[in-house]
């Protein structure tokens, strides 16, 4: 088999470039390890820069999103039981949707569908050949049979445990890591969220976060330690725990129900570099991780996307300048999200490695991001998403 670009992982990442590049004339082939349905049942980010609603709305994969998303203005962050906002629309002129990545997902799947895309779902074995050649190849199983796929380029896709980022030479690649020492545990309930808006919120006992899908669908975190297990955690310690950490309003008035979903993700922050070795490229999560505190993740894989999509439309009318610096012109707006969601992260978590001394340091930022104005244009201007 032969095709233009060999995308590895059909993630959000790889199903938006596959979408974009078809729309463009360029032919892709997705090879995915997992089922369609498992991919689907992840349930992972939520809010949506309005960068991405663009992208999404370009491949044309807007429609139920601008139907079902929800535009949100500003954002709570609460201390001590004191909430106070953080108004993008007036600090920077701009919003945020609230779109679950799922939906994200089964979009593209749907229209990748529609336009007979090419999405080959249960491979094993993905090794990528020649990759600093003008030649490269794909090799993969698929129902016990050996399969090649000749290409132009590669784009790595496959997310942080992929092949594609460890085909690169350790001469080449250099890693960039931070390990937190604590995770989230998250629940999915079919309760009334508590707010309109998210509540990011800051507690001696640790973070704790209120966020959403839609009216009847709430999504709920809590910093845990990284030894805690979920089986450890029935619904109702959940909603006692999220509720000794947001204020005392919101504790009061929100709707408590079973679990659908509840699941513990370790936090990290990770980049590699460079994320262009030859003919192929690292995109998303198979390049960078942030941890989900400034909801960075699925916009930076999105970001990464529009950089590639751009620079192989414009290798094929010739120009190389856009593939020659993907890595660079990718990397510079990576590391402003990492920064932001380090930031984010170490301004509401509770370090346990950390004194009084750190806690004061914390309440003293958020005091000042409560009254001063400039503080807030910053936070608001990385939120809605810097541009690209
Ligand atoms: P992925 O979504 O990881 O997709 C990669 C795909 O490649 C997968 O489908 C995988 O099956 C496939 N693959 C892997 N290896 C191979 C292989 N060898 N061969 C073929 N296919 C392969 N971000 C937020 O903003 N907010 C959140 O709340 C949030 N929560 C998260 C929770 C978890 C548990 C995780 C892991 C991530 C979370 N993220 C969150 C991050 C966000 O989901 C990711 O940034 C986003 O999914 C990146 O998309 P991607 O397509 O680059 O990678
Ligand atoms: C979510 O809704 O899952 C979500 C929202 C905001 C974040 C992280 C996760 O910062």
């Amino acid at each position: 088999m032969r095709c233009q670009v060999a995308i590895i992982g059909g993630g959000p990442s790889g199903l938006l470039l596959s979408q974009l590049l078809h729309r463009a004339g360029i032919d892709t082939v997705v090879l995915e390890r997992q089922s369609r349905d498992y991919v689907l049942s992840r349930i992972r980010a939520g809010v949506l820069e309005w960068g991405t609603v663009e992208m999404l709305r370009e491949a044309g994969v807007g429609a139920r999103m601008d139907a079902e998303g929800f535009p949100h203005d500003g954002t709570y962050l609460a201390c001590r039981n004191e909430g106070f906002r953080i108004d993008f629309k007036d600090l920077v002129g701009k919003q945020v949707m609230v779109y679950g990545q799922t939906e994200v997902t089964r979009d593209l799947y749907e229209a990748r569908d529609q336009m007979d895309g090419k999405v080959i779902h249960g491979v094993e074995g993905v090794v990528i050949h020649g990759a600093d050649t003008d030649a490269p190849h794909v090799t993969y199983t698929l129902d016990g049979t050996e399969h090649r796929l000749d290409c132009d380029w590669v784009a790595g896709c496959d997310g942080f445990h992929g092949v594609s980022r460890q085909t690169i030479p350790d001469t080449v690649l250099k890693e960039f890591k931070r390990v937190y020492p604590f995770g989230w545990l998250g629940i999915l309930s079919e309760t009334k969220p508590v707010s309109e808006e998210l509540i990011y919120a800051q507690h001696s006992r640790g973070f704790a976060l209120c966020s959403m899908r839609n009216a009847h669908l709430s999504r709920y975190y809590v910093q845990v330690p990284l030894t805690d297990k979920v089986e450890q955690w029935s619904d109702d310690a959940f909603w006692d725990e999220l509720k000794r950490r947001i204020p005392a309003e919101a504790a009061e008035s929100i709707e408590t129900g079973p679990s659908i979903e509840k699941s513990i993700a370790p936090l990290r922050s990770f980049v590699a570099e460079p994320m262009k070795w030859g003919r192929l490229f690292l995109v998303g999560d198979a390049a960078h991780i942030v941890p989900p505190t400034g909801a960075k993740g699925l916009n930076l894989a999105v970001s990464d996307v529009h950089y590639l999509y751009h620079a192989l439309v414009q290798a094929y009318q010739g120009d190389d300048h856009g593939v020659t610096h993907y890595s660079e012109q990718a990397l510079a707006r990576v590391w402003k999200s990492e920064r932001f969601s380090w930031s984010m992260t170490g301004l509401l978590h509770r370090f346990p490695d950390r004194g009084d001394f750190e806690a004061r340091m914390q309440e003293a930022e958020l005091d000042y991001l409560q009254h001063s104005r400039v503080a807030q244009m910053s936070l608001a201007e990385n939120y809605v998403g810097l541009p690209y």
